[in-house]
């Protein structure tokens, strides 16, 4: 049997990566049904998500999140943190939920934010929550 990938040392303490970006990778090339064939509304929220001031946020594009039917998509992650992946997001609208939520990341061990700590216009958003591979008590359970 191989050696475990994840140590109890790896558990005992929250990693801290303070000078690692929260990324919000967004992606470009969803389509909405009801909008017009070109329009690829994750491009509208990139821009958006560009032009605002935000520090320690870092805006990442990609093709295809692999859920295509949630148009418009997104999902936060970096070093240590945990993963979130959000979709049926609005372009216009949802640029500084992204960013608040990104920056409660940035301020919580392992990048955790509980439901009830997550901008609102997200909570109904989500599509998964991944954990850092450095966070894995024996039981699946989040920070507590
Ligand atoms: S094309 Fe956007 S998630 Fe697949």
């Amino acid at each position: 049997m191989n050696a475990p990938v994840i140590s109890p040392e790896m558990i005992a303490e929250p990693v801290a990566f303070p000078l690692a970006p929260v990324v919000i990778t967004i992606c470009t090339t969803c389509r909405k049904a009801e909008a017009a064939p070109d329009f690829r509304p994750g491009a509208v929220l990139a821009d958006t998500l560009e032009a605002l001031p935000a520090s320690g946020i870092m805006i990442r594009r990609t093709q295809c999140l692999s859920v295509c039917t949630r148009a418009c998509t997104a999902a936060l992650s970096g070093p240590g943190r945990y993963t979130f992946l959000f979709g049926d997001l609005d372009p216009e609208r949802d640029g500084p939920a992204l960013v608040e939520m990104a920056q409660a990341m940035a301020g919580q061990p392992f990048g955790f934010v509980p439901w009830k700590a997550r901008p609102e216009a997200l909570r109904s958003r989500i599509i998964a929550r991944v954990p850092p591979l450095e966070w894995s008590p024996g039981d699946g359970s989040a920070p507590a």
